[in-house]
């Protein structure tokens, strides 16, 4: 189906200064999408929204005071959303929490907190979603899984973290086929190690270079590398793509 001349996105895990979610709103901006960014992380929200409507003023652009993790906020960020945006055609959300702990150490309320962020807030931003886009028979989603669900854990996230990772395919796929048939696809990223602050800070040259050594291109991925493949995926041209899961890790994990 074509896509309106007036489109909306949302985009969620803006707050984090040098996250990969303000890549990917300012890639959807640039590819002429109106949206709105939400994050947990109010004041980010704001000063990011002041930004970008700076940087792109022929653009609509909100911002969403936004726990995915809390079904009355992401039910208020969707009829904001409805009210002052154009069509929704595009969900994109990286929104999501890492998690260092080991399971013999890990305590059930962190447990619990990690799969809320990642899981239940996958799911009711899907939902939203899902609401506005049926009655166009047109929308695309993208979520955020991570390779560390293939191998149970990474360099800084263990156990809770891969399973939360790997609930979040199950969802997608879920979605997929749920959604499909009203013309909504739904696809994850599997992402390797990006240089973001999501591993308990800045990545040090030295510490890069030790996660590069088993990733065939030698080198960490870039934010604007993981933006670029959302472009894609959320664009028309990614019609017959559907409940698929893209590693996006220099080829460190192959299958
Ligand atoms: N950076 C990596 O190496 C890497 C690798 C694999 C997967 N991922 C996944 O990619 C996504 C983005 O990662 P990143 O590196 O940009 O992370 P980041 O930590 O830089 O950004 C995550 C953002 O999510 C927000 N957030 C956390 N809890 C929230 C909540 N309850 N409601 C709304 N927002 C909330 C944070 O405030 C933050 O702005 C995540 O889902 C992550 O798990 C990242």
């Amino acid at each position: 189906m074509t896509y309106p001349t007036e489109k909306a996105a949302v985009v969620t895990g803006v707050g984090a200064p040098s996250g990969i979610g303000r890549h990917i709103a300012r890639r959807l901006l640039k590819d002429g999408f109106d949206v709105a960014v939400g994050d947990i992380q109010f004041d980010n929200v704001d000063s990011f929204v002041e930004e970008i409507r700076t940087e792109f003023p022929e653009r609509k652009i909100i911002g969403l005071h936004l726990d995915v993790s809390c079904e009355k906020s992401v039910t208020q960020a969707y009829e904001k959303v409805a009210a002052e945006l154009p069509q929704l055609v595009a969900l994109v959300n990286p929104a999501g929490i890492a998690c260092p702990i080991a399971m013999e150490d890990i305590s059930v309320e962190e447990f619990d907190r990690v799969f809320n962020v990642n899981c239940r807030g996958t799911m009711l931003m899907m939902r939203g979603a899902y609401k506005l886009m049926k009655p166009h028979g047109l929308g695309r989603m993208v979520n955020f899984s991570s390779i560390t669900a293939y191998d149970g854990g990474g360099t800084f996230s263990k156990s809770t973290y891969a399973g939360a990772k790997a609930a979040i395919i199950g969802l997608t796929r879920g979605g997929a086929r749920e959604f499909g048939i009203h013309g909504v696809t739904v696809n994850v990223i599997a992402p390797g190690p990006i240089d973001t602050e999501i591993m308990g800070g800045k990545l040090t040259d030295e510490r890069k270079a030790a996660m590069s050594s088993n990733i065939p291109l030698g080198r960490v991925g870039q934010p604007e590398e993981i933006a670029a493949l959302c472009s894609f995926l959320v664009s028309e041209d990614s019609s017959f793509v559907n409940g698929d899961v893209i590693n996006a890790d220099g080829g460190k994990h192959m299958h």
